[in-house]
């Protein structure tokens, strides 16, 4: 792999995206892992992130020199850049100028492998106090910026390079060409990540891992267990059972996504649990958020639960026992937990957490070392349906904390109507890549006068919350077209009957978290 050595950077876990991106398998490292741990895992090139503060700051990351003497091709970004230099012999000085965000970097002389031909000023993202005054021995400078006489370093024999600026974000426009020639040209790393590769290995690992073994999944809808589960469905086919619990707080058509689209996609073995009434009777008289996230949580893990038993049983009386269960776990998720390997990595419950003891399951996480887009990706390399591979993010307790207020069945049918006409017309704009998730939220205990055909009503407002977002940390509200609004808010109003109003949530994340509850 290449392994990215995180020193507080934001970006971290975005620069090995981007490294994926040219084909490259990528993971990132806590900063201080020593040396010889890295060389352990033979590592095809480190790329040292950008980090907090001043290579000279008290308490600053600190960089071994023993990292540059191993021989592997190593990138430097901002600090890492920094560090580089200051380890190797060159001049890092705070100069009491900041650069931050766009920057003009003009190109000098031929720009060296990174920069070759490339238009002799362009812009690139810069975030940084200290400068670079003098690369160290042996090093070609090949860019600079007016504040920064040296922003871009190589020195190709030795396979070393780095740059002042962040080649990983989007404002950086040449960034992942400069990112690419690194690892291609000057690391010499052959491009072999690709969706097949991932597939293929993926397979192999998981016929190795759950042999002539059972298992069971968990299939919320969403896109990560479903292609969880195809990945396994694909390695041993009916050695998996998937379980798919209706809780009654679905959208409009999931069930019957799942059911008929999941299935002639995969060929599957599918048992449903129709539980509706026993969630709506749980949540009754409960307008808490946190209580609902609860009861929804509890109740989803009991029902999973006697599923599981149910299938153990009829399992056990053919002489077999279910010894795996399948989880949809992300790359993301498992950096941020720190990493371990065999832990249960439970975010929420429709992760299944909190399975009993005498189930004994053995987790299955195919998806561990992906990114959420490598995914999508895998989704459509195994034959998903683009409805299931670009479904909207959608919580585990689904429209149960998007009713404000108490849930019962009819409001949750009012909600899923005025949502399934919002999902409708953003796919007909063709809005659906541009937004992360456009939530509709149901003010259930909130009532407005309205007139309506010289009548007067006294019905309730939703929000339409359209959020766009990288990862779901951080959101801004997406300008939707006015004519797009106008059109959701019309069919929403004279559709449902029990709506009279639609707002608009015009809050980013932070302060407002994307969902209301
Ligand atoms: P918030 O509301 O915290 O949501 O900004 C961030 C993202 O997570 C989703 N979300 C959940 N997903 N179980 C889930 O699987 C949950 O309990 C849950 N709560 C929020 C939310 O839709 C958004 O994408």
């Amino acid at each position: 792999p290449v392994l990215v050595l995180d020193y507080g950077a934001q970006y971290a876990q975005l620069i090995a995206r981007r490294v994926r991106e040219t084909q490259v398998y990528s993971e990132v490292v806590p900063h201080d892992t020593p040396v010889e741990q890295l060389l352990e895992r033979d590592p095809a090139a480190l790329i040292l992130s950008g980090g907090p503060s001043s290579v000279y700051a008290d308490g600053a990351p600190q960089t071994d020199p023993a990292l540059f003497e191993t021989g592997v091709p190593t990138f430097g970004i901002c600090y890492g850049f920094q560090a580089m230099v200051r380890s190797l012999g060159g001049t890092v000085e705070n100069t009491g100028t900041r650069e931050y965000g766009r920057t003009e970097l003009g190109i000098a002389g031929d720009g060296g492998v990174l920069h070759e031909d490339m238009p002799g000023h362009h812009p690139v993202w810069m975030s940084h106090g200290d400068s670079v005054s003098k690369a160290p021995e042996g090093f070609a400078v090949t860019a600079g910026s007016t504040d920064t006489p040296v922003a871009a370093i190589e020195d190709v024999d030795r396979r070393l390079a780095g740059v002042q600026y962040h080649p990983e974000v989007a404002h950086s426009p040449h960034g992942q060409e400069v990112l690419r020639r690194f690892l291609h040209d000057i690391a010499g790393i052959r491009p072999q990540w690709t969706t097949a590769s991932i597939v293929d290995d993926t397979v192999a690992a998981l016929r190795e891992q759950i042999g002539s073994g059972r298992a069971i999944c968990g299939l919320s809808g969403g896109v990560d267990s479903a292609v969880a589960a195809a990945l396994v469905n694909k390695a041993v086919g009916t050695q998996l059972t998937c379980v798919f619990v209706d809780h009654g707080l679905l959208r409009a058509g999931e069930r019957a996504q799942v059911e008929r689209d999941f299935v002639a996609a995969t060929g599957v073995r599918l048992v449903t649990v129709d539980a509706v009434d026993r969630f709506v009777d749980a949540l009754s008289g409960v307008t808490d958020p946190e209580e609902k996230r609860k009861i929804i949580g509890r109740e989803f893990i009991r029902v999973f639960e006697q599923a599981a038993r149910d299938l153990q049983e009829e399992a056990g009386a053919a002489g077999e026992h279910i010894d795996f269960l399948v989880q949809g776990t992300l790359y993301p998720d498992v950096v941020e937990s720190g990493g371990g390997t065999g832990t249960a990595n439970i975010k929420s419950h429709h992760n299944v957490g909190g399975l009993p003891e005498d189930l004994q399951f053995q987790l299955v996480e195919p998806l561990r070392a992906l990114f959420k887009d490598e995914v999508r990706r895998v989704g459509l390399e195994l034959g998903l349906p683009e409805t299931i591979v670009h479904r909207q993010p959608f919580p585990g307790p689904g429209l149960g904390i998007r009713v404000i207020g108490e849930v019962t069945q009819q409001r949750l049918d009012t909600l899923r109507a005025a949502d399934a006409i919002a999902r409708e017309e953003l796919t007909a704009a063709g809005l659906d890549r541009d937004i992360w998730q456009c939530p509709v939220v149901l003010l259930a205990d909130v009532r407005s006068v309205g007139v309506q055909g010289d009548g007067r009503t006294y019905g309730h407002p939703v929000v339409l919350r359209p959020v766009s977002s990288e990862d779901a940390m951080t959101a801004d509200w997406t300008r939707l077209p006015y004519d797009v609004l106008e059109r959701i808010s019309t069919r929403i109003t004279n559709e449902v009957s029990e709506i009279n109003r639609v707002t608009l949530d015009v809050t980013s994340k932070p302060p407002g978290t994307i969902e209301w509850e």
